[in-house]
């Protein structure tokens, strides 16, 4: 998979893409990340990807015309039939795991992101899905990308070590029930067994894999139904 990412503040990308999964992913050759500066493609001296907005109002709007520019620089260089335009706005789709799943499915995203005070109208003429990662607002589409791109690249095979480590997480499968469930984690222990006079349950060194798998899949539903009643009733 290749994602570019166009960007008016490629200095914010330097972080999360050179640790941990990503960084391994990006070196295995299973994805590879691009920061493009938007402003490599204006054309001014000022070299001005964003101005003032017609009618007045607060802050900047992102130009189409570079933009468009952009993304037909990018978009020559995608051979592949799989890619999608996204961009990242607060009025786009709230992101979930199912997206994230039909998304990790394709060879090329390129992900815009747009300023909160607003790209130009036309530029949603240009882009195939329109992406928000919740109800709140971010200074720009920045942080959303990152979030969007660790949670598509890690469901590239290959890129989690163990398979199983997907199958059982929230938002997704829980093996030893009937349904494709949709619930919160089970909880998870590790050494020391005791601390602070809190135990380990016996359960969890009892080598009954079967007994394990139906206490986990038991404190996951109480913990979905006790946190997230409205994930329970979608089942
Ligand atoms: Cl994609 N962009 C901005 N600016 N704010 C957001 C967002 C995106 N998703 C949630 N809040």
């Amino acid at each position: 998979m290749t994602i570019d990412i166009l960007t008016l503040f490629p200095k914010m990308f330097s972080g999360p893409f050179s640790e941990s999964i990503i960084k391994r992913a990006i070196e295995k050759g299973l994805v590879s990340i691009n920061i493009h500066n938007l402003r490599d493609w204006a054309t001014d001296r000022h070299k001005t990807a964003d101005e003032k907005p017609y009618g007045g109002g607060a802050g900047m709007v992102m130009r189409v015309d570079i933009i468009d520019k952009a993304l037909s620089t990018l978009k020559s260089k995608v051979k592949s039939q799989k890619s999608k335009v996204i961009l990242l706005t607060p009025a786009g789709k709230l992101f979930n795991q199912k997206m994230a799943k039909t998304l990790s499915s394709y060879s090329n995203l390129l992900l815009i992101c747009g300023h909160y005070e607003g790209v130009d109208e036309r530029v949603r003429k240009l882009v195939d899905e329109e992406i928000s990662i919740g109800d709140y607002v971010l200074t720009g589409g920045e942080l959303a990308a990152m979030v969007i791109v660790d949670a598509v690249v890690r469901l590239i095979p290959g890129v989690v070590g163990k398979k199983e480590s997907l199958k059982s997480e929230s938002f997704s499968f829980t093996p030893s029930l009937p349904h494709s469930f949709t619930l919160l984690e089970y909880p998870q222990y590790t050494r020391p067994f005791e601390y602070n006079g809190m135990k380990v349950p016996k359960i969890l060194l009892s080598g009954n894999h079967k007994k394990i798998a139906e206490w986990r899949a038991e404190q996951a539903i109480k913990r979905t139904k006790k946190r997230r009643p409205d994930l329970l009733k979608k089942i």
